[in-house]
Parts: C-alpha cells; structure tokens; sequence
C-alpha cells in the first residue's frame, strides 16, 4: 500500500515509518494511495501539509491529450493541490473537471455516481461560442466555469502573457525583417466561422503583399521551432482570430507581441483588446475603412521607421512571454489554475445558472 518508492526521496523510509505510525483515519481520508503518483512529498513537513490539499480530478484527459501532474509544480509553481485522474477517487474529489468537448453529446459520460454534498463540477472549456457545440442537458450542472472569459469563476489567459519589464532585463532589440505584412492560418474553413477572415484577407491582398503561412495555404503545419522566428522577420502579422467575440484575444495576438512584431488585429472591439495588451502595440482593422486603407497604412509604416518604431514603445515598460506551443501545453495551465483556484478558501455555493445563457449571451 506504501507506495511512495517512486518518490525517489531520502526521506521516504522516514515518511513509512511516520505513515505506519500515524492513525488509519489520516490514511484513509488522504488518499495515501494517490499520493505515489501525483505528489512526491519531499520532506517530512511537506507530507504533514497534504492533508489540507484539495483533491482534483480530471474526469477526461482533454481530446485524449496526457501528461505529467508535476507540470504544475515545474512550471508555473503551484503546489497546493493534488490532481489525479484515477475515476475511483471520485467520491472523495473536491472539484472534478470536466472538458466540455469530451462529453461528446452523451450524458453518460458524465459522472453518474451522486454528486457528494461538498463537490464542485467545473465547466472546463476554452472556445469560443461559434465553435462550441450545445450539448443539450448541461445547463444547470456545473458549480464553476474555466474559461478564457473574464467573467468566468477561474479565468484563463495564458495566451496572453503581457508582463512589466524588470531592470534587469536588456532592452528591446529589434528583429531583422525580410517581409512586410505575414500570416499564418492552419485552419480556412469557412463552417467554423473563419469566412470573415478569410473575405477579409481575399480584400487585404489585392493591395499588398502577403505571406503566408500553415496548414490553410502550404498544406505543412509550421514546426515549434520555426514559429517565433518566422513572425520576427516580417514587420506585421495578421492576428485574425477565426471568430469574433468579445474576451476571445488569443495567442494569435501574443505570438508577434513576442517576436516583436506588430499585430493587426481582427477581433472584438479595440477596447476589449486595450483591457489586455498595451494601446499603441497593435493595428485594428476597424481603425480604417475597409481592407485598402490598412494596406495604404502599413505600406506607409514600412517607408516610415519612425512611425513603425512607435509600436515598440510599449516594451520599455513592458515584455510579452512566450506562450505555449504544444498541444497539452495548452491544457496544463487551466487544469493547474483551477487547481490552485480550489486551493483558496472558496466556501460559498456556486451553481451555474444556464450555462449556454451565459456562454453565448
Ligand atoms: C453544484 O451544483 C449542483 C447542480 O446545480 C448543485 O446541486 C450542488 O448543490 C452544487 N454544489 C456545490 C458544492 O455548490
């Protein structure tokens, strides 16, 4: 039953002995099982404090996508909760996370045991509405939601990752640009919503050159490695998102950020982008009339270095951090921050009046 070998630790005979020694009770009620797996309690002190970890568990691995629990610790420092994924747990998790696109249009694939009093289902989903399946039945289920929304319970951006600049960091160097105006879109389909994007483009390259990148026009994915520096060597990337809605800002607009890149936004409103990235860091498309008079502008900023420089002041004061690219990459900041989120004194009752009401309100 004591597990805890693959901790590799010194302390772990130490920790077999305090274990034996301690009440069956403290056994039971901390799942001593689990812990082998998804925490390695390094120190004696570390141990005595799981037992006030709450216990969360991923109902589904998000579209089958797997990897370490510990990521949470190594990556993003959170350490104050206890993630397993073991469906056996289920009676005794605090939260259990439910990924909206797994429940594929079934309810029985839901939890079907009776909720215990004290658990909390969190709607975990990150799309936005154009692309989001009403899966018919969930309205009233869930006790809190995970989403890219401000007006989400847990709220997610890992996307965009504007930060203040510390003394210590050099200054800002401008990437060498071989290319003005660059895109890259793996996806052109015009039923998920991207016609807008994609009529507005069709416009946008009547008058100016654009290259192009992705699975859309290439028919290659580009490698992880060729991302940032393919956006640093054009001067302005079409950070197009495939729908617009508002709180929808994706990582389309942190990628050039980083490179140091100018976005060209099409999205929600240029108010909404204000609320997350700095004003003079991007170009919106509603700032002019139609798709000629950008490319009359950002023609005239390729000849005019002063004015292009402008949309780099920002950094002074400010740095962008590069986000995720792998797939479970994108998943393992939610998980963790709903983690952490469970973590905090949230006593009060949540229930999630209509949920679709909300999402697509
Ligand atoms: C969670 O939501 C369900 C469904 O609306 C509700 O019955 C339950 O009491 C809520 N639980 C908590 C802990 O808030």
């Amino acid at each position: 039953m004591l597990t805890t070998t693959s901790c590799r630790n010194p302390y772990s005979a130490l920790l077999a002995a305090f274990v034996v020694t301690s009440s069956i009770v403290i056994v039971q009620k901390f799942y001593l099982p689990q812990l082998s797996t998804t925490i390695c309690p390094s120190t004696l002190e570390d141990f005595t404090l799981v037992k006030d970890k709450p216990l969360l568990l991923l109902w589904f691995w998000p579209l089958g996508v797997r990897w370490n629990f510990g990521s949470c610790k190594t990556l993003f420092n959170i350490d104050n909760c206890v993630l397993t994924d073991d469906r056996s747990l289920y009676d005794k998790a605090d939260g259990v996370i439910i990924f909206h696109k797994d429940i594929s249009h079934d309810m029985a694939n839901l939890p079907r045991s009776p909720r215990p009093p004290f658990q909390k289902w969190i709607w975990f989903h990150v799309e936005s509405p154009t692309n989001t399946a009403k899966i018919p039945g969930l309205e009233n289920l869930f006790n809190l939601t995970l989403s890219y929304r401000r007006d989400a319970d847990i709220t997610v951006r890992n996307e965009l990752t504007v930060l203040k600049r510390t003394e210590m960091e050099g200054e800002f160097v401008m990437p060498k640009k071989d290319k003005v105006v660059c895109w890259i879109v793996s996806n052109n389909d015009p039923s998920t919503g991207t016609s807008t994007r994609a009529r507005y483009y069709q416009e946008l390259v009547k008058h100016i050159k654009i290259h192009v990148y992705g699975r859309a026009f290439t028919g290659r994915r580009l490698r992880y490695e060729e991302y940032y520096p393919t956006l640093a060597s054009c001067k302005f990337y079409l950070a197009f998102e495939n729908s617009i809605h508002r709180d929808y800002i994706t990582e389309k607009v942190n990628g050039p950020l980083v490179a140091g890149t100018v976005p060209v936004v099409m999205g929600p409103p240029r108010e909404n982008y204000e609320q997350f990235i700095p004003p003079e860091s991007f170009i919106h498309i509603n700032d002019f009339s139609n798709a000629k008079a950008l490319a009359d502008f950002l023609l005239q900023l390729d000849q005019n270095d002063e004015m292009y420089l402008n949309y780099f002041k920002w950094k002074r004061y400010f740095k962008a951090k590069p986000h995720l690219l792998k797939l479970e990459e994108e998943f393992i900041q939610p998980v963790c921050t709903a983690c952490e989120y469970m973590a905090r004194d949230n006593k009060y009752y949540n229930v999630v009046h209509d949920l679709y009401n909300w999402y697509f309100g």
